[in-house]
């Protein structure tokens, strides 16, 4: 995430920028820092902390004047939140000046490169990797500089750039993440969203993937990657501010849930080399360190929770090693068995959560080893856990996880296949499919993405329930309980996940004409079991929605109804099987008016007890 600002104009650029950034802290707000044109020189000021801490080491010290600039609030992933990783980034001859929202993939074969060349980095980020290949591909032109440092990045990037010889101009170019070129009556403006320049302007030009533009002070030229010019259309926002925070979508939950393909791609393809195999470069777990690993305690709670129970499926299957998941709350007072040969994942979008950390804390006490996946950079889980592996989903707002949790679903597949390569259980071959198919996972989850409309319909026959009962089997049962949790934390309506196969031993008193039941039918070898269970439910009068894999036609042949998720490999459909999930729970909550983005009682990160 993180957010971007420029201004190019006639104004006082250091408090439009202060100004702008205030506006995206939503997106980011660990550091941020901004670069303006003063005096022949580009001057950078950073800061650890939110964009209040920014202001007023400005205050203090000394104020930028100029009326050209660049600003970032940044949302950490590539090194912890600090002065020195914060963004704009010098190149080494001071030329040039980065912003960057996204993560450069490449970044560790680059920076190699440009090490070897004597290159001194200052950072831990990957975005200081683009301002050294400004100055290494300085050709004296700034356009071509920029377009050929282009050509030699790959990941996804909005990228801002000023240049001393340009003290009219700044370049900003895209690749999977949001920028926008906006234009007002004292200048031009680049900004990662509309949000951040809304009281200026509400025209913009919306750029798209592998476009370029010089901006200029009252012009504006767009290029393609090989610099050819091309022509945009100036488009008029309505958005107020609420929506423009939101990207014009009513509620964070659903931003967050359509950002989904994007956050598992972020999350997923920095991991994997070129010839496509699995690479956790980010931890310090050897083969043998793995090998010797009796048992692997998989902690979290609420959603991460579920996350891990998933994993026990995966990692189980996969890697042939033992997986107890728990409850931190309840692992913490069990006088759990772990030693040093259990590996103690602990699973928290925060890294915050009490309950979670001391469960962490308690591993460590007893002598596991400790791996954390989390989505907060710097955050204590993060810190006190002996490796992290962050999930790059980007701030979540919404107290209802969507892209987290999916984000945390990836690592721990990631997890898994690096593990059971590491105990020989999977094969490098098979390995590679796995990962061949989880590359289709972002774009499998945009197919699902096409039957909203239909999934709304849908949420508005759930308007007036009292309760609603999810089933499935396995890996299914683990996806049920994350979907009746998110139905019930946001809508309020009672709903339970059951093992299919436990409702025969009470539960199934509970049906009744009218009940309404969810089928989840993603796992293909238990379905037939799966559809059995929801025969014997409909026989006492229960209303059910299946959820089936495209082409099986016996779920549909049961169900009053069957939303179809893309097929996949077993052990990845909990992915795909979420996401109409996540919109059941959404849109049924906005028919029953809930506080979808703050539903009652709760809270976003947990921090007591
Ligand atoms: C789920 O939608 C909730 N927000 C909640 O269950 C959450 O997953 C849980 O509180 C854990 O939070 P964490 O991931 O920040 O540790």
């Amino acid at each position: 995430m993180c957010g971007i600002i420029g201004y190019n104009g006639t104004a006082d650029a250091t408090p439009l920028l202060l100004d702008g950034l205030q506006k995206l802290e939503y997106r980011g707000y660990d550091s941020a820092g901004i670069a303006v044109y003063d005096n022949d020189e580009i001057d950078v000021v950073k800061s650890r902390g939110k964009i209040e801490d920014l202001r007023q080491k400005i205050a203090k010290g000394h104020v930028p004047h100029g009326t050209l600039g660049i600003g970032h609030t940044r949302w950490a992933t590539h090194g912890q939140p600090s002065d020195d990783n914060a963004h704009p980034h010098y190149s080494a001859s001071r030329k040039f000046a980065v912003v960057h929202n996204g993560i450069i993939e490449n970044f560790a074969e680059r920076k190699e490169e440009l090490l070897k060349k004597g290159y001194v980095f200052h950072s831990e980020t990957d975005t200081e990797v683009v301002a050294m290949l400004l100055d290494e591909n300085d050709c004296g032109d700034f356009l071509r500089t920029v377009l050929k440092t282009l050509s030699q990045l790959t990941g996804s990037f909005a990228l801002g750039v000023l240049c001393q010889d340009e003290p009219e101009t700044m370049i900003c170019a895209k690749r999977s993440c949001p920028l926008l070129v906006a234009v007002s009556d004292e200048g031009n403006y680049i900004a990662s969203d509309i949000t951040a320049v809304l009281a200026h302007t509400r025209h913009m030009y919306k750029m798209e993937d592998d476009e370029v533009a010089v901006v200029g002070k009252d012009s504006i030229a767009f290029y393609n990657t090989d610099g050819e010019p091309i022509g945009k259309q100036l488009e008029t926002v309505t958005w107020d501010v609420s929506a423009a925070e939101k990207g014009g979508y009513p509620h964070f939950m659903i931003k967050e849930i359509m950002e989904q393909p994007e956050a598992v791609r972020n999350t997923f393809s920095p991991r994997i080399t070129e010839d496509g195999t699995v690479k956790l470069d980010d931890i310090d777990l050897t083969d043998d360190m793995i090998r010797g690993f009796h048992k692997i305690n998989i902690v979290g709670c609420g959603s991460a929770y579920h996350v891990g129970l998933v994993a026990r499926y995966v990692i189980e299957q996969l890697a042939r090693i033992p997986v107890e998941v728990d409850l931190a709350s309840e692992f913490r007072y069990r006088y759990p068995l772990v030693d040093e040969h259990t590996l103690t994942i602990v699973i928290s979008q925060s890294g915050e959560t009490a309950d979670s950390l001391e469960a962490l804390r308690e591993a460590k006490r007893l002598g596991s080893r400790t791996l954390s996946v989390v989505n907060v950079v710097g955050s204590s889980i993060a810190t006190e856990s002996d490796d992290v592996l962050y999930t790059w989903a980007g701030p979540e707002i919404s107290v209802a996880t969507t892209k987290a949790y999916s984000t945390q679903l990836i690592v721990m597949d990631l997890l898994a296949i690096r593990f059971a390569l590491a105990t020989g259980a999977l094969s490098p071959s098979a390995a590679a499919e796995i990962l061949a198919e989880m590359e289709k996972l972002p774009g499998k989850i945009e197919k699902i993405f096409e039957q909203t409309d239909k999934i709304e319909r849908i949420a508005e026959s759930f308007t007036f329930l009292h309760h609603a009962y999810f089933i499935g089997r396995n890996i299914d049962y683990a996806v049920g309980l994350e979907a009746s949790l998110k139905l019930k934390e946001v809508s309020y309506i009672h709903s339970e996940a059951y093992a299919g196969g436990e409702l025969k031993h009470g539960t199934i008193s509970l049906i009744e004409p009218g009940t309404q039941v969810v089928a989840l039918c993603g796992c293909e070898r238990l379905v037939d079991k799966t559809v059995s269970n929801a025969k014997e439910l409909m026989a006492r009068g229960a209303h059910v929605l299946g959820i089936a894999v495209e082409g099986n036609t016996d779920v549909q042949n049961i169900a009053d109804k069957v939303i179809y998720i893309p097929e996949t490999l077993p052990v990845l459909q909990p992915s795909l099987e979420i996401v109409p999930m996540q919109l059941l729970g959404y849109y049924t909550a906005v028919a029953r008016k809930c506080d979808v983005d703050q539903p009652r009682n709760l809270a976003k990160s947990v921090t007591v007890e």
